[in-house]
């Protein structure tokens, strides 16, 4: 990586040198630089409304990238190892979907963990791709879904050798990582392109002694989160190309749904994100760890609590294990996550990224500090000594693995009726149903409901969970096949 280069942030730099021209706007948007507004400009400030502006020639256009965008996506592919990036404005989402899309047409096959994001499974609504799921193991004793073994993949592969690719999550949100080398030889090896949802590991290309990233293990694609551990605005994400992929094809699948205004405060904070990535991100991310690494101590010696970490790496199911990330299992004090998730909030003014079943996740960032740690262990010791239950919550597990019956696009565009969820058990769920976050389906379109997954939807209701995704939404009744 060239230092020097790096230390440029052309799309940044043109916003600059365009305000100091105090160009007249009689182009959108209509808030004209706030002054239609005055509420906006005071939420937000004056230099933020100002530069919210539309493309134009010398800002450049993220739907056609000639001058400042395409040498922000130069920088941005250089610091990652990648030969393409693209610069994102639909989150994350968009960058799976994307991916998905660049490379499944309707009718071919995908190899995938059940437990991906619903972005993943949402694609192959729009696009008409068949997944062929490898189910994960699960940890015995917090009940997380773990990596996907080289093996299985194989197994997979060997069923299904017509599948065009693999797609991988990875780190999951608990911090899991599989051995995306191995099976990114193995996917070559057969001919099929090796796809990473690395939603959460954008850290993992600038700080040191972490588990591997997607463009470094070899892999042809990978969707990057920039504003969950890289600090950019909200929505602002990345997508990476390597091996020859044809970025130009790439670009035009992401025009497809791409917005055509899209905001110049996000693509500038990709812009200058990556930036200071490139300039401190080894030293920003030893912190995190450090932080982090204090915290699950500290956590760990309160008691019931159970903040996992590298001693889960068993080099099959769990390949790696991503330091950064806080995931605590709360069910040997006898507390849902959700509950301790909860707690936080409303007795302690604490906001952590999720609590599910099982499990919380505290995210911890270049933005924390120590002191702040400390609050959040506070909180837990007390929640402990004020909260802990004798009877432990009844269900475990992150998810349960369906049987797939029609294909998620058939399924979701054919004729439907709605039950309320008993009496669903049975029949063919048409819809997506989940848990926000983590936002990873518990049953998708084409899928056939049990009457497992119906208590855990229950349970999961009872307990707090914010259910999504389906037509009612209460979630009390669920669209299914005529
Ligand atoms: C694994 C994974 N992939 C994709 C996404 C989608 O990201 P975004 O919210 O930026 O659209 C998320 C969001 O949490 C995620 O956890």
């Amino acid at each position: 990586m060239n230092i020097e280069r790096q230390k440029h942030a052309p799309v940044y730099e043109a916003l600059e040198q365009f305000k100091k021209r105090r160009v007249v706007p009689f182009d959108v948007p209509g808030h004209k630089r706030g002054r239609g507004n005055p509420e906006l400009v005071e939420l937000l400030g004056e230099k933020c409304v100002s530069l919210d502006v539309n493309s134009m020639k010398p800002l450049d256009n993220l739907c056609h990238p000639v001058s400042v965008i395409k040498e922000a996506e130069e920088l941005t592919a250089e610091a990652f190892g990648a030969e393409h990036a693209f610069l994102m404005v639909g989150g994350t989402t968009s960058a799976v979907q994307s991916m998905i899309m660049a490379n499944c047409k309707p009718g071919q096959e995908i190899i995938l963990p059940r437990n991906v994001h619903k972005s993943a499974i949402n694609a192959l609504v729009m696009c008409g791709a068949v997944p062929v799921y490898v189910e994960p193991k699960t940890e015995p004793r917090i009940g997380i879904a773990l990596g996907v073994e080289p093996k299985d993949m194989e197994k997979a592969i060997k069923e299904h050798p017509n599948a065009v690719a693999v797609l991988i999550n990875n780190p999951s949100y608990y911090g899991i990582c599989s051995d995306l080398k191995t099976l990114t030889d193995l996917v070559h090896k057969h001919g099929m392109k090796m796809l990473v949802d690395e939603a959460h590991g954008t850290h993992l290309y600038f700080g040191e002694n972490l588990p591997v990233n997607a463009m470094k293990a070899g892999a042809d694609m990978s969707a990057i989160s920039m504003h969950k551990s890289g600090g950019s605005l909200t929505q602002s994400s990345l997508l990476l190309t390597n091996n020859g992929i044809n970025a130009d094809y790439v670009r035009q699948i992401i025009n497809l749904t791409q917005t055509t205004s899209a905001s110049y405060l996000l693509i500038s904070s990709l812009d200058i994100s990556r930036r200071n990535l490139a300039l401190r991100g080894r030293e920003s991310f030893a912190k995190v760890v450090d932080m982090a690494e204090y915290a699950r101590e500290e956590i760990n010696a309160i008691g019931g609590y159970y903040a996992y970490g590298k001693e889960l790496v068993n080099k099959t199911s769990v390949y790696d294990y991503d330091v950064t990330k806080l995931s605590v299992y709360t069910q040997g004090m006898g507390l849902t996550g959700i509950e301790v998730y909860d707690l936080l909030r409303d007795e302690y003014d604490i906001q952590i990224e999720f609590g599910d079943i099982g499990n919380i996740l505290a995210y911890i960032s270049i933005g924390d500090r120590i002191r702040d740690i400390e609050r959040l262990v506070n909180a837990l010791a007390d929640i402990k000594r004020l909260h802990e239950r004798e009877q432990k919550p009844m269900i475990s597990g992150d998810y349960i693995q369906p049987e797939v019956v029609v294909s998620p696009q058939q399924a979701f565009y054919s004729d439907k009726k709605s039950l309320e969820l008993r009496q669903s058990v049975g029949h063919i769920c048409a819809e997506f149903i989940m848990c926000y976050p983590p936002g990873i389906p518990i049953l998708a379109p084409g899928e056939r409901i049990t009457k497992e997954i119906v208590d855990y939807i229950i349970y999961a209701k009872e307990k707090g969970c914010s259910l999504q995704g389906t037509e009612d939404i209460e979630a009390n009744y669920l669209n299914v096949l005529v």
